[in-house]
């Protein structure tokens, strides 16, 4: 099948290519946060573009094993370590389509429920599992005869990838593909003792400041963007965020350097997985033309979280990660007096930070009937939030891009985000008397700007109902699908390809 790409330039007709996803997490099998979502949604729409796309990740002890299973013939021989490790290779497919996923299973290193920590947090040996992880992939490779054009890694786990292809592997077949580091977070960097270089069998020479090396140890995240073929970060304004110093996480410089073979490509959504029409996980269903479903939904939620089921009372909700960068202490101080002032529910799913766990539920208790808070990680609650709120807060410090805001758009409910990274791309701002807008938009990061936000929200949705109810159909309506990111995508993969070739894949 052939494809035909549309940006970057590139307008000619090419062949299908084949790709290789790396990754630490594949939605539905194994998901900590959107890293997973968009690993398992967008080799999807590479497929219907007619490329051959496969997956590989880790089996950790906690992964589900959706659909149907069956472990390859022979053992993979892993060449990390003094002595070559073994594992063993379960194939299966992203659920709904033909694209393989391969899990390596091996038990020193996967076998903990965990994906990023061990037992009691620890996470000293990450080095030595996500190296076995990036040999693995491409021992896989080699084992199924299958070369890839593309090898696209995901965040610090797959740092490794590149420079395993640009030295020891590079006079191999394999070392013809060309690799895509994707940044999805620039806070996790995967700091390394030095041993991982020769654990991962590396030669000593790329231990240096423009390799390996920072501050003495390894930084894996740094690795990939020093040596992979083109770099794409999950938002076009992330890409520019990335390049300055107060964005850069200390690796600005590396970008910088690197600004020429960078993209920054928006994530799109699973609108197939994540539609108001047809989620199991709703008791009600819905659409923009017909909504009474939603308001069934929000009985539903109040009743989940033993709220007053008030119809009218606005429902304002959280999926997250608790950690510094999603700004919930924002949220938690700015709460005591937006409770007080303003006649609103909040519920909130999500953990993490000890002290940000305790302050919800303190809150949850305080304001009995108004506020309802689960701590946890719950794949159903999240998506009964989306369809049962009216507003959806996220005042993120730092978004790289962000996949519950366009959830929340697509279930109707309006959100309420702080101007970074991806938010910036994908939520416009509510003006009053304006046609226009499909959020609220606040930007400095401070407890009152968003108390200030969510009393604009608040009003909006009791003052002026039909602007409200417009919010939500312009909401509703945007294209948030994975059609146009998946052309980019494409584009990028034969740039890159033609980088590290000289030529068009043959
Ligand atoms: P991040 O990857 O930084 O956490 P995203 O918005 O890109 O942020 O993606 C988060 C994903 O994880 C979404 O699919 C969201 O629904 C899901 N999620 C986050 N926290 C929870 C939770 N506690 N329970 C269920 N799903 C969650
Ligand atoms: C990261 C980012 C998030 C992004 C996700 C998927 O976890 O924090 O903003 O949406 O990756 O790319």
């Amino acid at each position: 099948r052939l494809v035909r790409p549309a940006s970057f330039g590139f307008s000619e007709t090419v062949r299908a290519l084949k790709i290789l996803f790396v990754s630490p997490e594949v939605e539905p099998f194994v998901k900590v946060g959107g890293l997973a979502d968009m690993v398992g949604a967008l080799p999807k729409e590479l497929a219907k573009l007619g490329h051959d796309v496969r997956i590989v990740c880790p089996a950790y002890g906690s992964v589900k094993r959706v659909g149907e299973w069956r472990a390859l013939a022979a053992p993979l021989g892993v060449d990390v370590g003094p002595v070559t490790q073994w594992a063993r290779t379960w194939e299966t497919s992203v659920p709904d389509t033909a694209v393989p996923v391969y899990f390596l299973e091996n038990h020193d290193h996967f076998a903990r429920p965990e994906v990023y920590t061990g037992p009691w947090g620890a996470c000293d040996d990450n080095d030595r599992r996500f190296a076995f992880l990036c040999r693995g992939a491409l021992a896989l490779c080699q084992q199924l005869d299958w070369m890839p054009d593309v090898i696209h890694g995901h965040d610090w786990t797959t740092g490794l990838l590149p420079v395993m292809l640009n030295t020891t592997l590079r006079d191999t077949p394999l070392g013809r593909a060309a690799t895509v580091f994707t940044i999805h977070n620039l806070e996790h960097q995967g700091y390394a003792p030095a041993r991982v270089v020769d654990y991962a069998r590396l030669p000593w020479g790329e231990f240096r400041r423009d390799g390996l090396e920072a501050s003495g140890m390894v930084n894996l995240l740094k690795v990939g963007l020093c040596q992979a073929t083109k770099l794409s970060t999950v938002s076009p304004t992330y890409a520019q965020e990335i390049v300055t110093p107060a964005g850069g996480f200390g690796l600005d410089g590396v970008l910088r350097f690197r600004a020429g073979d960078l993209v920054g490509i928006v994530n799109g959504i699973d609108d197939e997985s994540w539609d108001p029409a047809h989620d199991r996980a709703l008791p009600a269903h819905y659409s923009a033309a017909d909504l009474r479903g939603k308001a069934r939904c929000k009985a539903a939620l109040q009743r989940h979280f033993h709220l007053e089921e008030n119809p009218v009372a606005p429902l304002f909700g959280v999926v997250s990660r608790l950690a510094s960068q999603k700004g919930l202490d924002l949220l938690a101080e700015a709460l005591p007096s937006v409770m007080e002032r303003m006649e609103i529910q909040l519920v909130l799913l999500g953990s993490g930070d000890g002290r940000l766990e305790n302050t919800f539920q303190w809150a949850a208790q305080a304001y009995r009937g108004r506020c309802g808070t689960q701590i946890g990680f719950d794949g159903r609650l999240a998506r009964l939030i989306q369809g049962g709120s009216d507003f959806f807060v996220m005042p993120s410090r730092s978004e790289p891009c962000g996949l519950t805001q366009m959830y929340a758009m697509r279930y109707g409910t309006l959100p309420i985000v702080r101007a970074t990274g991806g938010l910036v791309d994908t939520v416009q701002n509510f003006e009053e008397g304006q046609p226009r807008g499909t959020g609220f938009v606040f930007h400095a990061a401070t407890a009152g700007a968003l108390a200030d936000t969510l009393g604009w929200a608040c009003a909006t949705y009791y003052d002026r109902p039909r602007e409200f109810a417009d919010l939500q159909q312009r909401a509703m309506a945007q294209d948030f699908s994975w059609r146009k990111s998946a052309a980019q995508y494409v584009d990028l993969y034969r740039w890159a390809t033609e980088a590290r070739t000289g030529a068009p894949p043959a």
